[in-house]
């Protein structure tokens, strides 16, 4: 397995995080458990940061909370200078909960409800992604009633997808996001909101995709957002302060993927700035982005803890662990690839294939098909690199089992962040209304 950030395998052959050993982590915390590389998160903001700086831009990064989202990763991602993009009142909560300073957050969605705006106008968070024209009037009559003023991005699509390994440029029309710059629904948009008493239009935003490899696909993006700033411009005399570029940089999961370093890719954006937007408008604007996953994903490990084995000579060995898709939902939901290491025993020759099944009651319960390991006995522990991102955040209850606990590690010390559900969590919303309740009774 790959080891990232403080992650190494030290003397006894156990696998260890920000110098705590899992071997001590499973016996104070239990499994599963999710274990976070803090330090690896705030040297990943930092990159970010001192890419903008070299960039000479102005510039806000915000950490896509959607990733990861407690109190303490909030604390952690403010204190390195980052703002923060939420997309639901949940989100919302959490952050201002952490403390995060609101005016350095951006609230994003296709569908934010008249309670969610107003709990953002009130909380006085710096910025609403504006995604459609039904939003766009439902913001201006809530800050009218309100009396406020509150800043704008418009979400629109530039036409370009990217995957991974390549971008496609389409008209991409069909899209449950955004204003779309093709069919002139995005200028309508700009024009809308200019007439708006109460909300001031910064700019733009635009998300291409995730888990993006290459830089062709933003640089695309930069280009086609110029473009339409171009037409903004000359049309209504409008001149964007932002441009908001969202997400999507990449990470390593296994072999063979292969990501930019984080100031390879900002230097892409912002190098594609200068030279598109230098044509347009004498100050460039200020370029934000979003990133999620590559904030915080390769600095997750989810840790378990093997029970049950079925052998199928000829065919495979299935291995068991005390979780599966209700705390890793990825493999099930998108196929994704994952690499693991037996933590107890890290330093021993891998011996068998085996495929690492969860303990929920379906067969597309599995999170790795066919890894080497040594062989694998109950009681070992298993494990799973690069869960920091898109993990917790999706992780269900699925068969009633218990959300784990997470853990931030860093210089030997261990601290929850996130306490492991209870069996009275499980149950804690449940209510059996008096007239069932009863009628049990009487049968
Ligand atoms: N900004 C916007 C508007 C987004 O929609 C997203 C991700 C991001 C930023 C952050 O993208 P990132 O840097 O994390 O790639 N559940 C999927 C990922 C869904 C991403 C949705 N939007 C997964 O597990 O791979």
């Amino acid at each position: 397995m790959f080891l990232h950030g403080t992650s190494k395998i030290n003397d006894s052959g156990h696998l260890e995080i920000g110098g705590c050993d899992v071997v001590d982590l499973k016996a104070k915390f239990g499994t599963p458990l999710y274990i976070v590389d803090e330090q690896l998160v705030r040297q990943r903001c930092k990159e970010y940061v001192e890419a903008f700086q070299a960039s000479g831009l102005k510039f806000q990064v915000a950490y896509a909370s959607k990733a990861f989202c407690v109190m303490a990763m909030c604390t952690v991602v403010e204190q390195e200078g980052m703002s923060l993009d939420v997309v639901s009142e949940g989100e919302l909560y959490t952050a201002i909960q952490a403390g995060f300073p609101a005016a350095r957050i951006h609230f994003h969605g296709n569908n934010k409800t008249p309670d969610e705006i107003e709990m953002a106008i009130d909380a006085g968070i710096g910025c609403f992604v504006v995604d459609n024209l039904v939003e766009l009037h439902l913001l201006q009559a809530i800050a009218l009633e309100k009396n406020v003023h509150v800043n704008v991005l418009l979400r629109v699509t530039p036409g370009v997808e990217a995957h991974t390994h390549e971008y496609i440029s389409t008209g991409q029309t069909d899209s449950k996001f955004g204003f779309d710059i093709g069919n002139g629904s995005a200028y309508e948009g700009v024009e809308v909101t200019s007439k708006q008493s109460h909300l001031e239009l910064l700019g733009v935003h635009s998300h291409i995709g995730s888990q993006i490899f290459e830089v062709e696909g933003f640089q695309l993006a930069v280009q086609k957002v110029a473009e339409f700033a171009q037409g903004v411009k000359t049309g209504l005399g409008i001149v964007f302060k932002v441009v908001n570029l969202g997400g999507g940089f990449g990470i390593r999961y296994v072999d063979g993927d292969t990501p930019l370093k984080v100031s390879q890719y900002v230097k892409a954006i912002t190098d594609a700035v200068k030279e598109h937007f230098a044509k347009i408008q004498s100050e460039l604007p200020e370029i934000w982005v979003e990133p999620g996953r590559s904030i915080v994903g390769d600095a997750g490990t989810t840790l378990y803890t093997v029970g049950t084995n079925k052998n199928i000579p000829g065919v495979r060995k299935y291995v068991a662990v005390d979780g599966g898709m209700t705390d890793n939902p990825r493999p099930a939901l998108y196929q994704s690839h994952y690499e693991a290491v037996l933590a107890n025993r890290a330093l021993e020759e891998a011996q068998e294939t085996v495929s690492i099944a969860g303990k929920c009651c379906e067969s597309g319960d599995m999170l790795i098909w066919d890894v080497k390991l040594p062989e694998v006995t109950s009681g070992d522990l298993l494990a799973v690199a690069c869960t920091g991102a898109y993990n917790y955040s999706m992780a269900s209850n699925y068969n009633r089992i218990r959300r784990p606990g997470v853990v931030f590690v860093k210089d030997g010390q261990s601290d929850l962040v996130v306490k492991r559900e209870s069996l009275q969590d499980i149950v804690g919303n449940d209510l059996v209304p008096e007239r069932i309740a009863k009628q049990a009774v009487t049968k």
